[in-house]
């Protein structure tokens, strides 16, 4: 009996574009649209909690409309040959809905909120919207459970441990762009393959790892990657 391989995979607002949910990068990025210091920081959330709740409201209402694409069942369907860690960047639940049982949030769940108090008390949110009105049990107005920029991301040493761990780390929808998350990729052990998915291969700086990039969508190259999986043991072409 051959042993199961351990993957993780890193995802990133790419893998949700072709279900509809803008990226945050590039043209039609997001970030082209609002101001991160307006919307993303504690900061922003001092100033202008109204702006903040709208913000993350408008996100959660795309997000519930959005569905799973091929890129997400293929990932949930990579669980029956391997021991699979999802690792994502993404405040949608769509990893979640296609199948995958373990997934980390880096960045945190849209659809839950928690106190502006204390981080750790966390709400599933019914509907699509977080009142301004609405509070945790101390009385603390509750904020979306996201990660904004200045705040640290308690996830991390789980996820660099499992990186450290992985035979695979495949990349999939992520500028890398973004820190810490984007550190993953340097805590890989020497025999890990690294897999790049993406139709624009972000920047890599790494010499010693077995890498192999597919300069494609998620949605078109997954699929065929987990059936050659299945098959060969490898991702490869
Ligand atoms: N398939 C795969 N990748 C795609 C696709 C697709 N169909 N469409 C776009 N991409 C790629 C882009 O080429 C880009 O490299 O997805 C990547 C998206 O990059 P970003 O918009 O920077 O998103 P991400 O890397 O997830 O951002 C990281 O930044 O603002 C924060 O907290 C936010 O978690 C987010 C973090």
């Amino acid at each position: 009996m051959t042993k199961r391989s351990k993957i993780v995979v890193l995802t990133g607002a790419g893998i949700s574009a072709e279900s509809g949910l803008q990226t945050f990068r590039g043209n039609d990025g997001l970030w082209e649209g609002y101001r991160i210091e307006d919307v993303a920081t504690p900061d922003a959330w001092r100033r202008n909690p109204e702006m903040v709740q709208r913000f993350y409201n408008e996100r959660r209402k795309k997000c519930i409309l959005a569905e799973p694409n091929p890129a997400h069942v293929a990932l949930a369907g990579l669980e029956q040959d391997a021991d699979v860690w999802i690792v994502t960047q993404n405040i949608d639940d769509l990893h979640e809905r296609a199948g995958s049982k373990n997934i980390i949030h880096l960045h945190g769940e849209i659809r839950k909120s928690q106190s502006s108090l204390d981080p750790t008390m966390v709400y599933p949110i019914i509907g699509d919207k977080i009142g301004v009105e609405e509070t945790c049990e101390f009385g603390s107005p509750l904020r979306p459970h996201v990660v904004w920029f200045g705040e640290s991301v308690p996830n991390m040493d789980k996820a660099i441990r499992l990186v450290k761990d992985a035979d695979f780390l495949l990349v999939v929808g992520t500028s890398l762009q973004v820190y810490p998350a984007a550190n993953l990729v340097y805590e890989t052990s020497r025999e890990c393959e690294i897999v790049v998915v993406d139709p624009n291969i972000p920047q890599l700086n790494i010499r010693s790892n077995a890498i192999q990039l597919f300069e494609e969508k998620a949605s078109i190259a997954l699929p065929d990657m987990v059936a050659n999986f299945r098959k060969n043991h490898t991702f490869g072409k």
